[in-house]
C-alpha cells in the first residue's frame, strides 16, 4: 500500500510562524511534526510515499530528503494553491496510480502509530476506511454518523457542523482504493472555497461504495494551531529518556528527565524536567521546566520559563515569568529600560503578545 502524506495547506491558525515556515516543520520536542508522521508510515510497513507540498516545498525537501533516512521512498508532489484536501488527492493521482493508499495528514501526531489500521484496512477492504476519536466539541471537526446497526458502517459525514450528529471527530489518517479518485472528482469546492475531503466520502457513501470506521481511544492530537502544538510538545515530553551530554557547571541543579545536547552549556540554572535543550543553546541563572522544549542555539538568561517551546536561535532574557508560549526563529524577549514604564513591541503580522499588566 502507498501512501500520501499532506504537507502544503495555509497554516492560518499558526500564523505568524507560517509566513516564514511550513508548520509541519515545527518542532515537538525539537524535532518537527512531519518527521513524527514519516516515522508512523515506515513503522507501518509502509515505503513508496508520495508527499503533498506547497510553498514551503524547499524546506520540506530539505528537511525530508528522499526519506531514505526513515526507511521510505519520497515522492514530492506540488499542489500550487492549498484548494482543499480532496484537491491534494486530485494532485496526486499519477503518482498513486491504481493502488490503494494510507492518506496522512502532515501536521497529525498519533504517537501510537497506523500499524493496526492499515492493517486493517488490509485485511477487511472497504472503499475508504476512516479513523474516528471523540472529542468535547465537534464542531471544529470533520464528524462522522455511524450505522446504529453496525458501528463499523459510516452513514454521513458533515465538516465542522454547527450541530454535531456525534461526538466521533476524523482523525487524520484514512485508507482508500482508487474509488475515491471519482469521488474527488465529482464534489464541487465548499462554502470556504476548498475541495473538502469529507463531501468526496459523503458522495462515496451517496454512491453506495463501503465506508467504514474504527473508533480509537489512542491519543492524538492535531498540532494545527498553538495549544495543540504545546500539547503535543507535552505528551512527547513525558515520553522523554533523559541524556545529559552538554555542559553543566556545579551551581546548577537538575531534576527529573532532561535531555541537554552535546555542545549545550547550562550556568547558574534550575531545569525541572521534562524538559529537552537543543545543541548550541546557552541557559544562564534561569529555571527552564517542566515541559519545556529549547531548540538549539538559543539563549536564556534570568529568565523562568514553563510549558513552552522555543524555535531555534531564539534569545529570552529578564523575563520574570513565560508560560504557555510558542516564540519564534530568532525572536527576541528583552527586559525594557529601567526607567520604561511602557511596552515596546516588534511584532510581526498576525502574532499574539498577552500582557500580564
Ligand atoms: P488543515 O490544517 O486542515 O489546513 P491548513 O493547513 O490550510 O490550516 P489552517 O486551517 O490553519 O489554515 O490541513 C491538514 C493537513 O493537510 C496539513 O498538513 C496541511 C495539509 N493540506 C494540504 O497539503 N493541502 C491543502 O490544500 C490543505 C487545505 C491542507
Amino acid at each position: 500500500m502507498k501512501a500520501l502524506l499532506l504537507a502544503g495547506g495555509t497554516g492560518s491558525r499558526l500564523r505568524p510562524f507560517t509566513h516564514t515556515g511550513a508548520k509541519q516543520l515545527l518542532p515537538i520536542a525539537n524535532r518537527p511534526v512531519l518527521f513524527y508522521a514519516l516515522d508512523a508510515l515506515a513503522a507501518a510497513g509502509v515505503t513508496e510515499t508520495g508527499i503533498v507540498v506547497g510553498a514551503h516545498e524547499p524546506e520540506i525537501r530539505h528537511a525530508a530528503g528522499d526519506g531514505s533516512a526513515f526507511g521510505l521512498r519520497l515522492t514530492y508532489l506540488r499542489q500550487e494553491h492549498p484548494l482543499g484536501l480532496a484537491h491534494a488527492v486530485l494532485v496526486a493521482r499519477d503518482f498513486l496510480g491504481d493502488d490503494d493508499f494510507l492518506l496522512y495528514l502532515g501536521d497529525n501526531y498519533l504517537p501510537d502509530g497506523v500499524h493496526g489500521f492499515l492493517h486493517r484496512a488490509r485485511t477487511t477492504p472497504a472503499a475508504a476506511r476512516l479513523l474516528l476519536t471523540r472529542v468535547a466539541d465537534p464542531t471544529a471537526f470533520g464528524v462522522a454518523q455511524l450505522d446504529p446497526a453496525n458501528d463499523e458502517r459510516v452513514i454521513g459525514l458533515e465538516e465542522k457542523p454547527e450541530r454535531p450528529r456525534s461526538d466521533l471527530a476524523l482523525v487524520g489518517v484514512y485508507a482508500f482504493t482508487p474509488a475515491v479518485h471519482d469521488a474527488v472528482r465529482a464534489i464541487t469546492p465548499s462554502a470556504r472555497g476548498e475541495l473538502e475531503l469529507t463531501h468526496a466520502v459523503q458522495w462515496m457513501i451517496e454512491q453506495g461504495l463501503p465506508v467504514r470506521a474504527e473508533t480509537t481511544t489512542a491519543p492524538w492530537r492535531d498540532t494545527g494551531n498553538v495549544d495543540d502544538m504545546l500539547e503535543a510538545n507535552r505528551q512527547v515530553l513525558d515520553t522523554l529518556v533523559g541524556t545529559v551530554e552538554g555542559k553543566v557547571d556545579a551551581c546548577s541543579t537538575v531534576r527529573g528527565r532532561v535531555s541537554i545536547a552535546e555542545g549545550a552549556v547550562v550556568r547558574g540554572s534550575r531545569i525541572t524536567g521534562p524538559v529537552i535543550i537543543g545543541a548550541g543553546a546557552v541557559v544562564t541563572g534561569s529555571h527552564i521546566g517542566p515541559y519545556t522544549a529549547v531548540a538549539e542555539g538559543c539563549r536564556v538568561e534570568d529568565s523562568a520559563i514553563a510549558h513552552s517551546v522555543l524555535l531555534p536561535g531564539a534569545r529570552v532574557a529578564g523575563a520574570a515569568r513565560i508560560e504557555d508560549s510558542l516564540i519564534g526563529r530568532g525572536a527576541v524577549v528583552a527586559p525594557a529600560p529601567a526607567l520604561s514604564r511602557a511596552h515596546r513591541l516588534v511584532i510581526g503580522d498576525h502574532s499574539k503578545v498577552h500582557l500580564t499588566s
